[in-house]
């Protein structure tokens, strides 16, 4: 069975308090993007029947090494199949070998990994014929992480509680995208929250709009205008005093002539809105042109992409009954 894992945009991003845990209270716009690794399946029977077991290999072309993308039962993947065999009783006597081809850059705020476990969570119900509804799915989801229950449900999405409480947010716009993420820098989540609470000294800020009901609207209504204006991230100030070349590749994309330029979940990648798919290849190569000529960027290694909306964060491409 092979499953196209796509990578996410948070459109908007803002920390409203503590919850009780230790976790953040969030409001988040989701957005799924055609920035894909690709999951092949295969089940073979296993000799001891106790336990489901996991076989990950990696084929990377983004040059995150093995070191980055763990191999073993802690990657997401494996939790996430695991998880699913407890909660259905389903999947003892397998063995659940997941071939990686990995396009979306890992710790890069694109939730590469979120994307890949919701991914493996729809591959088994799936391949034991839907046990599961995409809620039962949701919540093992919420189970292993913050944002992966999106990925069950995919598009774009509002997000609220930790990220785990979401509400679809149905619109026609086409949106697209420059992507941008500085090959040597990557952030983990614990890290940029226990940053923020540093820098904001747990004082939530007080806010005049919701970027989020702005988001949701400016989507709903094709207003584009309305659209630019909702774009946030509040690790920004975070992100870019940690790494100010950060901060001057967001100022040379809006130079570029993307209509915004935001970092994503926790950063490091940033992503322009263009107004069509032809206006990303021109701003990339304006960008690249422009990282080109500026001596205090020549060190600065870049992955950079086009990228549109999708309308699913997971799906299933061929489906192969059990050998
Ligand atoms: O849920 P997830 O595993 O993605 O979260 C990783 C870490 O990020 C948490 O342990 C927590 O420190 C932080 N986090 C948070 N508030 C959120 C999401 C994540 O504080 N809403």
């Amino acid at each position: 069975m092979i499953v196209k894992s796509a990578a996410k945009l948070n459109l908007t991003l803002d920390i409203l308090g503590l919850l009780p845990g230790g976790y953040h209270a969030i409001e988040t716009i989701f957005q799924n993007v055609d920035l894909v690794d690709t999951l092949e399946f295969s089940f073979v029977k296993n000799k001891n029947d106790t336990e489901l077991a996991v076989e990950l290999i990696l084929e990377d072309s983004t040059g995150n090494s093995q070191l980055d993308f763990p191999l073993q039962q802690d990657n997401l993947i494996a939790k996430a199949a695991k998880a699913f065999s407890k909660n259905t009783n389903l999947g003892k006597s397998l063995t659940v070998q997941v071939k990686v081809q990995k396009k979306i850059p890992i710790a890069a705020g694109l939730a590469g990994g979120s994307g890949n476990a919701a991914a493996t969570l729809v591959a088994l119900n799936q391949h034991f014929e839907n046990p599961l509804s995409l809620s039962e799915l949701s919540d093992i989801a919420a189970t292993l992480g913050s944002d992966i229950s999106f990925f069950i449900y995919g598009g774009t999405c509002a997000g609220t509680g930790r990220g785990e409480i979401l509400e679809e947010v149905r619109h026609a716009m086409q949106l697209s995208f420059f992507i941008v993420k500085p090959k040597g820098i990557s952030i983990s989540t614990p890290w940029i929250y226990r940053e923020y609470d540093a820098y904001t000294n747990q004082q939530p800020k007080q806010r005049a709009t919701s970027n989020l009901v702005d988001c949701r609207s400016a989507l709903q209504n094709g207003d584009l205008d309305l659209l630019v204006k909702s774009l946030n991230n509040c690790f920004e100030p975070v992100v870019f005093n940690a790494y100010p070349e950060v901060q001057l590749l967001r100022d040379g994309m809006l130079e570029a002539g993307c209509l915004s330029a935001n970092i994503s979940g926790s950063g490091p990648t940033l992503y322009g809105l263009t107004t069509s798919p032809a206006q990303s290849e021109q701003v990339q190569q304006r960008f690249l042109q422009w990282c080109a000529e500026r001596k205090d960027l020549n060190q600065i290694k870049l992955d950079t992409w086009t990228a549109n909306s999708l309308k699913f964060g997971t799906s299933i491409i061929t489906h192969q009954l059990i050998q």
